[in-house]
């Protein structure tokens, strides 16, 4: 399947996990990448395999939560490869606590990069999709969908992203602008090493919303990312899309 091919695809948070799985997914699939990571070493490790694959690759290193970054991102992206076609936002950050212990600073952190960090990234590359007639996929979470305790940033971060997801596709959709969000479950990338629950917390309450979950790679969300992207979503708009092997059926 080449259902990438001429296709300029903008990747957050491509160094690790769902991203790069993505990435790789993409340049597999013939998309040109532009790639973006806050970790420089995991980023050139991925351009390197998306490289191998074929695919053109531009890159840089880029916080989420800094908006003149992330507005020198877009423009750069656009500037390099002369057109974006789609924009997927995977970058972010989970953190586990007790809801009353969590600091303000935590909390802005968590928001500043999940939420706002996908709010910048779309606001600065809707110009250029409406050009291209263009799609955003967004990494929500089942931490959205239901009460995912002592995540309070995390969860209220994914929420936001879930709304926002759903403005931009009503928003924009007349215009020909889709815009869908991906809500993983469990899935096995190095984000888990934040898996830490704070002393008291049960963890039945967690897992209750993970329990059927086969904890599978990223690549089974890269291949629904791939989905939500391509032409073969073109009737999807405004959807979240559950990757978590039906544990919130
Ligand atoms: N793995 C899961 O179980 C799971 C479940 C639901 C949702 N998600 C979401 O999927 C996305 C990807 O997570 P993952 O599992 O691949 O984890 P990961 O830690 O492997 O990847 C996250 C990437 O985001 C990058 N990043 C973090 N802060 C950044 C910033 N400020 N600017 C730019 N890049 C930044 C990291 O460097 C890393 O490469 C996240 O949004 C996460 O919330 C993951």
């Amino acid at each position: 399947m080449q259902r990438f091919e001429d296709k300029v695809v903008l990747i957050t948070g491509a160094a690790s996990g769902i991203g790069e799985a993505t990435a790789l997914r993409l340049a597999a699939e013939g998309a040109t990448l532009a790639l973006s990571d806050l970790n420089s070493e995991g980023l050139a490790e991925t351009v390197e395999a998306c490289t191998d694959l074929g695919a053109v690759v531009s890159s840089e290193v880029v916080n989420v939560a800094d908006e003149p970054s992330v507005v020198a991102m877009v423009k750069g992206a656009v500037e390099h490869h002369g057109r974006l076609d789609v924009v997927v936002n995977v970058a972010g950050i989970l953190q586990f606590g007790h809801t009353h212990e969590t600091s303000l600073a935590d909390f802005q952190r968590i928001i500043g990069v999940n939420l706002t960090g996908t709010f910048l990234v779309c606001r600065e590359a809707i110009p250029h999709l409406l050009d291209t007639g263009g799609n955003i996929v967004n990494t929500a979470s089942t931490a959205a969908l239901a009460g995912h305790p002592w995540t309070i940033s995390y969860s209220a971060s994914k929420g936001g992203v879930a709304a926002l997801t759903q403005t931009i596709a009503v928003e924009y959709g007349k215009q020909g602008l889709r815009a869908n969000a991906v809500a993983p479950g469990s899935i096995l990338t190095p984000i888990q090493n934040e898996f830490q629950l704070p002393e008291g917390a049960d963890a039945k309450l967690v897992h209750r919303i993970m329990a059927l979950d086969e904890q599978r790679g990223p690549e089974v969300v890269a291949s629904a990312i791939a989905f939500l992207g391509s032409e073969d979503a073109v009737h999807v708009n405004g959807t979240m899309l559950k990757v978590d092997g039906g544990t919130l059926a």
